[in-house]
């Protein structure tokens, strides 16, 4: 089995951080989302994986490289804009070959593995198999009506009254069968080649198309409010490692990472926290539910439940919470007796300052 990896797309509810990145390579518990689906792609025992990228190509090839870091052998394949899920299936035709395939969003966190779904789809071998998951609100997803054995017996796209609480969510296994559906599907309304179409179409010609249930925990990063969640999740996965300095005035609570070359000076850091590699935190409270990403500078400051970016700076600023700080972005205040703000924000940037 080969996979397909879409690190694609446009990234519109991300922004203002898809303006200057991939969204895939935003840091969750300080790796980059798209790092967290191919340890993903990994375990499924595949090795052999295309990624399929926009025009932020380059930076995903620099952090990702040939993928033999990762025990992976990876092939990039361009697309020249985001025409849907279904056109990345045929521009990577010739990589695919008669191959089935795991198709993998590269935005989409499912820590805890899909390994019995693959083994599944290996053993029965159905034209699809795609992975649904029980959402409260199934209004806003791709919905999947199952029969008694969790055969698909119609896909709907953002039902207003749905007939099942079972989303799609991102990775579906293919056989090669879903070449010819991708042939056979036009553009949607929003003007994208839709995989729920595709998928729609090989139900309507009567091939075997399964669901499994995911019940682990899943999270689509696409928004801000969804990084910082899923970076709670896995950071209560965190166990306490200091190889960096911690001086005698500090105080580690909890699951706490000091990465090596971090410095933590006359502080608290409660955990669970990450501290990236030259960061130094400087008279301040960080944590709980924190990643200070690289060479970050927090200092006389206190943040919680956040995220920073490489390079980015926190100076005298308390009570900063679910805050996502971009890369090299400061933080400040305006000094000692001045009583105004001073704000300079980006296109679609969000503030949000105390009332
Ligand atoms: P989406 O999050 O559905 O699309 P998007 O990236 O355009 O985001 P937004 O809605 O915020 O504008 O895409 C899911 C994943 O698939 C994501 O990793 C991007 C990738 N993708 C491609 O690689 N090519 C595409 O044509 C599309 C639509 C998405």
């Amino acid at each position: 089995m080969k996979a397909l990896v879409l690190a694609g797309g446009s990234g519109t509810r991300l922004r203002p951080f898809s303006y200057s990145m991939p969204k895939q390579l935003i840091p969750i518990a300080n790796t980059p989302v798209l790092v967290h689906v191919l340890q993903g792609v990994r375990e499924l025992g595949v090795t052999e994986v295309g990624v399929v990228v926009g025009n932020r190509g380059p930076e995903i090839e620099a952090v990702l490289g040939d993928g033999s870091r990762f025990g992976l052998r990876i092939t990039y394949i361009a697309q020249d804009a985001p025409r849907g899920l279904a056109h990345t299936v045929s521009i990577a035709r010739d990589f695919l070959g008669d191959d089935d395939f795991v198709m993998y969003l590269g935005d989409n966190m499912l820590p805890d593995g899909v390994t019995g779904i693959a083994e599944e789809f290996t053993t029965h071998r159905p034209a699809a198999q795609v992975v649904v998951h029980k959402v409260s609100d199934p209004r806003s997803f791709g919905v999947a009506e199952l029969g008694p054995d969790g055969e698909v017996l119609r896909l709907v796209e953002k039902p207003p009254e749905p007939r099942s609480d079972l989303a799609l969510i991102g990775v579906y296994f293919f056989t090669p069968a879903i070449h010819e559906a991708v042939r056979a599907i036009e553009p949607s309304a929003r003007g994208e080649l839709e995989i729920t179409d595709a998928v729609q179409w090989l139900v309507s010609c009567g091939a075997d198309v399964r669901a499994s249930r995911y019940d682990g925990y899943w999270k689509d990063t696409g928004r801000v409010e969804d990084v910082l969640e899923c970076n709670s999740h896995l950071l209560d996965g965190l166990s306490r490692r200091v190889d960096g300095y911690v001086d005698a005035h500090s105080v580690l609570v909890g699951e706490v990472v000091v990465e090596v070359g971090a410095r933590i000076l006359r502080s608290r850091v409660e955990g669970p926290a990450i501290i990236g590699t030259g960061t130094v935190v400087e008279g301040s409270h960080v944590g709980p539910y924190t990643s200070i990403g690289r060479n970050c500078l927090v200092t006389d400051s206190r943040l919680e439940s956040s995220i920073a970016l490489d390079e980015a700076s926190v100076t005298g600023v308390h009570g900063l919470r679910d805050s996502l700080i971009g890369r090299a972005a400061s933080v400040g205040t305006t000094g000692r007796g001045t009583d105004h703000h001073c704000l300079v924000v980006g296109d679609h940037t969000r503030v949000e300052v105390a009332a």
